[in-house]
């Protein structure tokens, strides 16, 4: 064969093969391609700072169109936190969800965060969890999928003067973000815990559903079909449409979980980032934290300084840098790299880039017990019991049923009752008159537990949702190495005070026993024994330039996650968060 032939024929074959190579299967990506080597400045089109909840899902649908770096401090919590973020049930029992300030540690996956005296609960420092991993709090929350309401989403539209907030609008980015398998009734094997829900609020399976996966848990308590009957005996009804379609009222079964239906395993925001690692080019720096921002002399945002273990080195962002740090991290960045309170930058010799009232307005919503005594089998009390546990590992691992594949019962919401209402002050009546019309102002979950004398006891909480006290977060150096300081304000406002006091005494058996029956004594058992109900927000508000309250005009920089909620909402975050994600992704791109 001459050689010019031979040529022509390897020329053939080179591009035959390649026609193969581009036309057949998908090429997979390794995963072990998606993670970054550390230590070498880069480039990007997008930084994303904070591999969590809202991090995750929006990085992984830029990616489908732009060059995308996450940035994120913690590793992967399958490994740092192992069964316990993956077996429903066991979610409940992280020890790290324990609020005292001697909580157990566990330093691969919690923040260790302690917060300043609650001067209104009882002077206690909480120790507020936070996950440090790849899909952040979505990979140690209960697993609750709930989603606004229609009046708070037109109330958002309308402090953001932006119309693409309304419910209406956002339904579709709720729809996008999720995938629903409706409930497997053999597999709950409880006839009196039926519900019904709105199928026109997911999309149809197979069309336009999104990687997080949301279904009902394959077990119900026993002790939550009795507290459900509490519940329609003080008067509520029950919810007929679930908590997904832009109403939250009356009672009923938890609604969507975030429970894979499959496996009956956790389904977090790495869902997003799986399917991102598959199919683009995204980059994960894990175990690596953010430690400022550096802005050009136009103050737009140009780069981060990152370290992975100590090891310092700069990423930059050819289009812009997004911070999703969470709530309290998220304020923290942007001040140590000079965005924030003009006094508190210059306090700590920070240059001042932009004076804009970061760390201001957190709102957190507390829950405390209002009714006990009921005595049914409940999940604790089974699960805790060591003769079952061969069974219901065998349930949950052969089954993806039993007690290990629930983290939780019913739950229920209201705007208290008129009777309940007449010692509001005026001062009250009109601060809760100010709330959509939909907006519940309490949410009443149901829980079981023993009660310490081989017994078991039900117990009803009630959630304040819209607190009117104010908390902050500021900083005590320039470094992200010290910890956010943060205060919750816990019943500092007189609003919440009296709507706890109302909603105290709607439970018909009152926890603390007849020896707490003033006022006085109420609320001093509410300060000193609430609890956090982990949805803290709005410490980076979204509004209207000038308004005085607001986190904007920035360039080359952008803030997503549970900061930017201009107000505490009544759904519960991470369905709100999976679709505020999937909204800005589509306005980007
Ligand atoms: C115990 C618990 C139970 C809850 N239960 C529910 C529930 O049932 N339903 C529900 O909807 N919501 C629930 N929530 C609330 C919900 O999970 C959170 O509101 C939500 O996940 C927060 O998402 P985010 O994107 O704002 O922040 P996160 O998910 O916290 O993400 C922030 C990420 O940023 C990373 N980070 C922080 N600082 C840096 C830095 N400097 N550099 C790099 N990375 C950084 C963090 O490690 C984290 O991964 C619960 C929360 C907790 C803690
Ligand atoms: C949890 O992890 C252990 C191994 O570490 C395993 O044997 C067990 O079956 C797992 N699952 C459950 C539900 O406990
Ligand atoms: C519902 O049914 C279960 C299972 O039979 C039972 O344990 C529970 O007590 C029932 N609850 C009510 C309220 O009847
Ligand atoms: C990385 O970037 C930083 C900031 O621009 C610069 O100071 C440093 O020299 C760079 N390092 C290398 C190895 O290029």
């Amino acid at each position: 064969m001459k050689m010019s032939t031979r040529k022509y024929f390897l020329a053939l074959l080179f591009s035959l093969s390649f026609l193969t190579l581009t036309s057949g299967a998908k090429r997979k990506r390794l995963p072990s391609s998606a993670y970054a080597v550390p230590g070498t400045n880069a480039t990007y089109d997008y930084l994303v700072v904070g591999g969590g909840t809202a991090g995750l899902a929006l990085a992984s649908r830029l990616a489908e169109s732009f060059r995308v770096a996450v940035i994120e401090a913690g590793g992967f919590y399958e490994l740092d936190n192992g069964n316990a973020s993956v077996v429903p049930y066991y979610s409940l029992t992280i020890p790290s969800l324990s609020s005292s300030p001697d909580y157990p540690h566990q330093p691969l996956f919690d923040w260790d965060l302690v917060s300043q005296p609650q001067v209104g609960g009882g002077n206690r420092r909480i120790h507020y969890a936070q996950s440090k991993t790849l899909g952040g709090c979505s990979a140690h929350n209960t697993m609750a999928y709930l989603r606004s309401t229609r009046g708070t989403q037109d109330r958002w539209a309308q402090i953001a003067g932006d119309d693409s907030y309304k419910w209406d609008n956002m339904l579709p980015y709720y729809k996008k973000s999720v995938t629903l398998t409706p409930p497997n009734w053999q597999k709950r094997n409880m006839p009196n815990a039926t519900f019904t829900y709105d199928t026109t609020a997911f999309n149809p399976a197979g069309q336009g559903g999104g990687p997080v996966q949301i279904s009902w848990a394959n077990w119900v308590d026993p002790a939550a079909t009795w507290l459900a009957k509490c519940l329609q005996g003080m008067g509520m009804p029950k919810s007929d449409v679930g908590f997904t379609s832009g109403t939250l009222s009356g009672f009923g079964a938890w609604t969507n979980t975030e429970i894979d239906p499959t496996t009956a395993e956790r389904s977090s925001a790495t869902e997003y980032l799986k399917q991102a690692i598959e199919n683009t080019e995204i980059m994960v720096y894990h175990q690596t934290q953010a430690m400022k921002i550096n802005f050009d002399n136009t103050k737009r945002a140009r780069s981060v300084l990152v370290s992975t273990m100590g090891l310092e080195y700069t990423l930059s962002a050819s289009k812009e840098v997004i911070v999703s740090a969470g709530v309290y991290h998220s304020p923290q960045l942007l001040m140590v790299s000079g965005v924030g309170p003009k006094a508190t930058l210059q306090k700590y010799n920070i240059p001042v880039v932009s004076d804009l009232p970061v760390g201001q307005g957190l709102q957190d919503q507390i829950w405390f017990t209002v009714s006990s005594g009921i005595t049914s089998p409940n999940a604790i009390q089974i699960a805790s019991d060591p003769a079952n546990r061969e069974i219901l590992l065998r349930e949950y691992l052969d089954d993806q049923s039993g007690v290990l594949s629930s983290a939780g019962g019913y739950l229920a919401f209201e705007k208290l009752p008129s009777e309940f209402r007449t010692a509001f002050s005026k001062r009250t009546a009109s601060a809760l008159a100010a709330l959509p019309s939909d907006f519940p102002e309490i949410e009443y979950i149901v829980t079981g537990f023993p009660d310490g004398k081989g017994g078991s006891a039900g117990a009803l909480t009630a959630t304040i949702l819209h607190p009117y006290s104010f908390g902050s977060v500021t900083i005590s150096s320039g470094s992200m190495l010290d910890k956010p300081v943060f205060d919750m304000g816990w019943l500092t406002d007189s609003a919440d005070t009296e709507l706890a006091l109302a909603a105290f005494k709607l439970g018909p058996e009152i926890a603390p026993g007849s020896a707490v029956q003033s006022d006085a004594d109420i609320l001093d058992y509410i300060r000193k024994n609430c609890n956090q109900m982990w949805h803290p927000s709005g410490t980076c508000r979204m509004g209207k330039a000038g308004d005085g309250k607001s986190i904007v005009d920035m360039t080359g920089l952008r803030v997503l996650d549970t900061s930017i909620f201009p107000f505490a909402n009544p759904g519960h975050p991470t369905a709100t968060l999976y679709a505020l994600a999937e909204k800005l992704a589509d306005d980007i791109t």
